[in-house]
């Protein structure tokens, strides 16, 4: 089944909480049913046209003069099982924590360190997830979805490689953006996880839980996230607005020399991220306000909606804290958040 809205508000579908309306908005219950819209209907009729899932990394700056698609796809399947690992499909529509709170209740590990965070599945290879040392590229073996680019829409499946994950980026929001639509994703999880625990603290935190199994390390990221990163469902926020910029080793370096405390992590191939985090607090930002937005006071790279903001006014101070990280560091900071409109 399909429903196509008219002049639909995405008010309590992005948790920025933005009042922006769709001119269409269309909800899909199966991979069969948005394939049959497709066929029936020309998406290159409509001006726009943008794939929402939790709206959990979306900045809407004006209204939606397109075509906003939201698929609704539930449904959760193991598909194989070994001694070792299960393969478990997962529909678009799934909320990612129901998923990961499903696995680590049935004793499959993988992605624990990613709990808690909003949004749905359908996102989660779109944007490759990642938290806590682990990335949800490491538990995704195919992506199922719909393409769009020819004139017959078709369905296509991407197994692991032909995704081309990267830091927050896979080939869905890259060469293929607006695209492709993911239906569902198959992820292979272990009945003998290894856990990932060398984030700052989290060994300590797991042990003051309890003995390390998915559940307390699940326990413990929970309560890391909780204490720095604010709840969308009380404070407007998409987590992360900023990545952390990559530099070579030779820029790190002479950062290094100019600001000894600066966290860095080489991460291969002559790279090093910086924590963006930092750059923010050290020029000053950090639970300073702009209008009705406001850089978080326990995260710097979370920008907060104080109530009523608009997206212009959330997106102007993005802008003026990497103008300031920019002039202090002469480091660009690229937007984690996809900012729609203009
Ligand atoms: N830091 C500061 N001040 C701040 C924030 C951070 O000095 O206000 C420093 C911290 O002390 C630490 C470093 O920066 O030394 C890194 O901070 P943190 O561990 O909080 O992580 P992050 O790099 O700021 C990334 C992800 C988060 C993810 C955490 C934990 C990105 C863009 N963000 O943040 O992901 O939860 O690591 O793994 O990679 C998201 O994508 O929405 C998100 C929240």
């Amino acid at each position: 089944m399909y429903r196509l809205i008219h002049n639909f508000s995405l008010r309590d579908h992005n948790t920025f909480g933005i009042s922006a309306i769709a001119k269409h908005y269309l909800t899909v219950n199966s991979h069969g049913d948005l394939l049959h819209f497709l066929k029936e209907n020309n998406l290159s009729d409509y001006e726009n046209r943008l794939f929402l899932g939790g709206g959990s990394n979306l900045l809407f700056i004006n209204d939606f003069n397109g075509i906003v698609i939201h698929p609704e796809i539930g449904g959760i399947r193991l598909v194989s099982e070994n001694k070792s690992f299960v393969e478990v499909e997962a529909g678009a529509g799934v909320n990612w924590d129901y998923f990961v709170e499903w696995c680590v209740e049935k004793g499959w590990g993988g992605i624990e360190n990613l709990s808690l965070i909003p949004g749905n599945i359908g996102a989660v290879p779109v944007q490759n997830i990642g938290a806590y040392g682990v990335e949800a590229a490491s538990a995704i073996i195919e992506v199922r979805g719909i393409t769009l680019d020819s004139d017959s829409p078709a369905e296509s499946v991407f197994n692991q490689q032909e995704c081309k994950f990267g830091y927050r980026t896979s080939i869905f929001k890259a060469q293929l953006a607006g695209q492709f639509i993911v239906t569902s994703v198959l992820f292979r999880l272990s009945k003998r996880p290894g856990f990932q625990l060398q984030y700052e603290g989290l060994i300590e935190k797991v042990g003051q839980i309890g003995g390390t199994n998915l559940r307390t390390v699940r326990q413990a990221i929970i309560e890391i996230r909780k204490s720095k990163l604010p709840d969308p469902v009380i404070v407007g926020n998409a987590g992360s607005f900023f990545k952390n910029p990559v530099v070579s080793e030779l820029i790190a370096k002479s950062l290094k020399n100019l600001h000894p405390d600066m966290p860095q992590y080489p991460i291969g191939s002559g790279l090093v991220k910086i924590a963006a985090g930092w750059l923010i607090e050290k020029t000053g930002w950090k639970g300073k306000s702009a209008g009705k937005a406001a850089i978080h006071d326990k995260q710097a790279l979370v920008i907060i909606n104080k109530g009523g903001a608009s997206g212009k006014e959330i997106f102007r101070l993005s802008e003026l804290v990497a103008e300031d990280v920019l002039r202090k560091f002469n480091i660009v900071l690229e937007r984690e958040v996809q900012v729609v409109g203009n």
